[in-house]
């Protein structure tokens, strides 16, 4: 029988929006200074993602789909006539979709993106036009064949997830991203950033969404 994690607790943050929390290691899955700030700061915003799909199709990896938030943010951007989205999404660990479903309705984000997030979790791809949407229910990481324009580490901290912070699982990601392609996570480590560096990123250090000093943004150059 495949061992189960205890389902998370919902837990309200400080800009109305909620998140949920792991029983395993308490850590919650967004921020609690704002579970939607901080998506739209750091995942939305810091890697350009209205520009991007302004200017024709992005692709996206994610490591930690979790509630799906930070993908129906980006799917609110997506204009009916212009920009595509190509997403592959990696999660493991699936929280109950009541849950899921409530972080949504909280988050702000349009009922239609909610209902296709909430969609794609339930048969792990979705398409329609202009979007191609993968939700693959295994642990980052594991072979792909494309290439990204995004990717957004969305993993537990180093403290509770250090296996998706290691060096060599960051170097992977270098190779996984385009030539102008952005990395970016809330995590601002030291030790972090330095395996970014060492991989062959330009690394920046950006103020980070309320309640957190700094995220790290890292480009893979031209
Ligand atoms: C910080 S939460 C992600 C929040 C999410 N992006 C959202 O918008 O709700 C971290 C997520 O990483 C998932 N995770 C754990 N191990 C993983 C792995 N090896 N690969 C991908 N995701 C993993 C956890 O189950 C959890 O859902």
């Amino acid at each position: 029988m495949v061992a189960q994690s205890p389902t998370p607790a919902q837990v309200q943050t400080e800009d109305g929006s909620l998140t949920l929390r792991a029983r395993t290691h308490g850590e919650t899955y967004h921020s609690r200074h704002g579970a939607r700030q901080e998506s739209l700061h750091v995942f939305i915003d810091a890697a350009g993602l209205a520009h991007r799909l302004a200017s024709g199709q992005v692709s996206i990896l994610e490591i930690g789909f979790g509630t799906g938030l930070n993908l129906a943010l980006a799917l609110d951007l997506l204009a009916p006539d212009h920009g595509s989205l190509h997403y592959v999404g990696f999660e493991p660990d699936l929280p109950p979709v009541s849950a899921r479903a409530s972080v949504l309705a909280a988050g702000g984000v349009t009922p239609q993106s909610a209902d296709r997030v909430l969609q794609l979790a339930n048969h792990g791809r979705l398409t329609d036009t202009g979007l191609d949407l993968l939700l693959r229910t295994e642990p980052f990481p594991a072979p792909l064949n494309s290439r990204f324009d995004v990717i957004w580490h969305d993993a537990f901290s180093p403290a509770n997830a250090p296996e998706l912070w290691t060096p060599d699982l960051l170097a992977a990601e270098f190779t996984l991203l385009r030539p102008g392609g952005v990395w970016v996570s809330y995590c601002a480590r030291g030790a972090v950033r330095r395996a970014l560096q060492d991989a062959g990123f330009i690394v920046e250090r950006l103020p980070g969404p309320p309640g957190k000093r700094e995220m790290l943004r890292a480009t893979r150059p031209l």
